[in-house]
């Protein structure tokens, strides 16, 4: 089963991309997660995308479609869940095509709705873990003890993005190249919207409900 989960920058697709990724036994590919391991580990790659992806700017598509190859082609799962990519009609293009070359299908393309002040108090309150990478909110998930990881101890930080000029600048991105996926595929009929407001397990019900009719 290959899923695309699409919305806005804090619409909740790595939150929800974790139950849905363990309860169908798929891999989550996440493009923002390969992009910040790139540049935490200074690779060539990561050097030219920090910049880019600190200004809330879209790393190029090309970039982007060859890590989403590279992760495929490495993975023993059959299936995969794709978070936060495609971003541009060009890499839903580049992706249809990958798919045709591996001979896999698309199941659903799920949107998540979220209104844009729920968007922007979910991403200025968002703290990651600079260790392990697990994300809280300062209210709906707050660490037990402040500023420390509850899974591994280490220091929790805000994303550099998320400082309230760049998530700005990440919603105009969003509203110009991204939404524009959803004719894409309403066109393929492969499209879903599911309300993303509410209690984290309720939107993920909602997704399993639409994964399923
Ligand atoms: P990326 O990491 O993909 O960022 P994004 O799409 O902006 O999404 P976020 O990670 O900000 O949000 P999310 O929807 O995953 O929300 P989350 O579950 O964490 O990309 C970062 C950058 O990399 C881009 O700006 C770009 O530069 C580059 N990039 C990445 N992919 C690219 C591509 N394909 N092409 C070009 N460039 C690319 O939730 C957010 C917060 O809300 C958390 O604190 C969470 O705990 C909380 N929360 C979640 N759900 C709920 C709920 N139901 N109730 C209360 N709180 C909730």
């Amino acid at each position: 089963m290959n899923i695309i989960l699409f919305g806005a920058p804090g619409a909740g697709k790595g939150t929800q991309a974790k139950s849905i990724c363990s309860k169908y036994n798929v891999q989550h590919i996440s493009t923002g997660d390969l992009l910040r391991k790139a540049i935490k580990d200074e690779t060539d790659l990561g050097l030219q995308a920090k910049s880019i992806v600190d200004s809330g700017a879209l790393v190029p598509d090309d970039i982007v479609v060859g890590l989403i190859k590279e992760a495929i082609i490495n993975s023993n799962l059959e299936g995969f869940l794709f978070d936060g990519f495609p971003r541009t009609i060009n890499q839903a293009e580049a992706l249809n095509r990958l798919f045709e070359e591996q001979d896999m299908n698309l199941e659903k393309a799920v949107f998540l709705e979220v209104k844009r002040s729920t968007l922007i108090d979910r991403l200025t309150g968002r703290r990651v873990c600079t260790k392990c990478g697990e994300t809280y909110h300062i209210s709906s998930k707050p660490t037990k003890v402040d500023g420390v990881c509850d899974v591994c101890g280490g220091k929790t930080k805000q994303r550099d993005d998320d400082k309230k000029d760049v998530i700005e600048n990440r919603l105009n991105v969003y509203e110009k190249s991204t939404l524009p996926l959803k004719d894409f595929y309403q066109r393929h009929h492969k499209f879903v919207a599911v309300d993303g407001e509410g209690k984290t397990e309720e939107i993920f019900d909602r997704i399993c409900y639409a994964l399923k009719n």
